[in-house]
């Protein structure tokens, strides 16, 4: 695989790197994209119909059961090389933020430490009533618990579709878009905003911005550089080429 040598040489110099990933750095994990078809027994659902406050009101067991489908996927998968390779990153750069749209955790099983969970995480919860935080040690497969507090419906600690971001994660977010040198834009369709905008912050602050992607999107032609190959392929080698062997 060809990787510009501008690239390798941006790399190693970097001393303030900014990340976003979203569902295709863990499609090689076995975790399926957003948009991917859902099979078995999901198969007949649109995950955009049920990651809603909505679809959560019309049917709080459905939307719970889907949830703790999407959390036995992931329980059964490990990061891939991609993710290890970025965690590698991040050893090495002095300033490094790692923007996600994942909900998967696995950035931090791969040993990432300053990860901005944009769309929030599947293993935390909070009320559908009071939103505050609620802890579980399991969480029951088949419908959702009462709040501890105000008996409401416990909800993931996810954004669905119609909310805003958590405004703290997305300020780190833009400020971290802001002052790089290098923003790395990693298996997002880049079509849900305002993730998707932060690769153009980045770059309108002047930092140089690359895509990475197994096939071209929505970004394609907005940033300086597009990669077409898979992460979990392209990011090892990217690290070898930067900086040697690599863990
Ligand atoms: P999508 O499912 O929209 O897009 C996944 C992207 O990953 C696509 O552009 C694929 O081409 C690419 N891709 C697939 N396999 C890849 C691989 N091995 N290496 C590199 N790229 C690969 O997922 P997201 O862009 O993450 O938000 O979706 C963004 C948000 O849309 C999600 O976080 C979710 C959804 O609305 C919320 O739930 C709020």
């Amino acid at each position: 695989m060809q990787i510009p040598d501008t690239l390798i040489e941006r790399l190693r110099k970097a001393q303030r790197v900014a990340v976003l990933t979203g569902a295709g750095v863990s499609a090689e994990s076995g975790v399926p994209t957003f948009r991917d078809a859902q099979t078995g027994l999901w198969a007949r659902y649109d995950p955009a119909e049920l990651a809603s406050p909505d679809a959560f009101r019309a049917n709080p067991t459905l939307v719970w059961q889907w949830y703790a489908y999407r959390r036995s996927l992931v329980e059964a998968a490990a990061p891939n090389p991609g993710h290890l390779a970025l965690a590698d990153l991040e050893r090495r750069v002095a300033d490094f933020t790692l923007i996600t749209q994942n909900v998967d955790g696995l950035h931090r099983r791969a040993g990432s430490q300053n990860v901005v969970e944009l769309h929030g995480n599947l293993f935390r919860y909070r009320c559908f009533s009071d939103d505050e935080p609620v802890e579980l040690t399991t969480a029951p497969p088949d419908a959702p618990p009462r709040c501890p507090r105000c008996g409401g419906l416990v909800r993931p600690d996810v954004v669905w579709f119609g909310e805003l971001l958590p405004p703290q994660a997305w300020r780190t977010a833009v400020a971290a878009a802001e002052r790089c040198e290098l923003f790395l834009c990693i298996g997002t369709s880049g079509v849900v905003r305002p993730a998707a905008d932060l690769p153009l912050i980045a770059r309108s602050a002047g930092a140089y911005t690359v895509e990475i992607n197994i096939a071209p999107g929505a970004l394609d032609g907005l940033l300086d550089l597009h990669l077409y190959a898979p992460s979990g392929r392209l990011l090892p080698a990217l690290m070898t080429a930067a900086f040697g062997h690599t863990p």
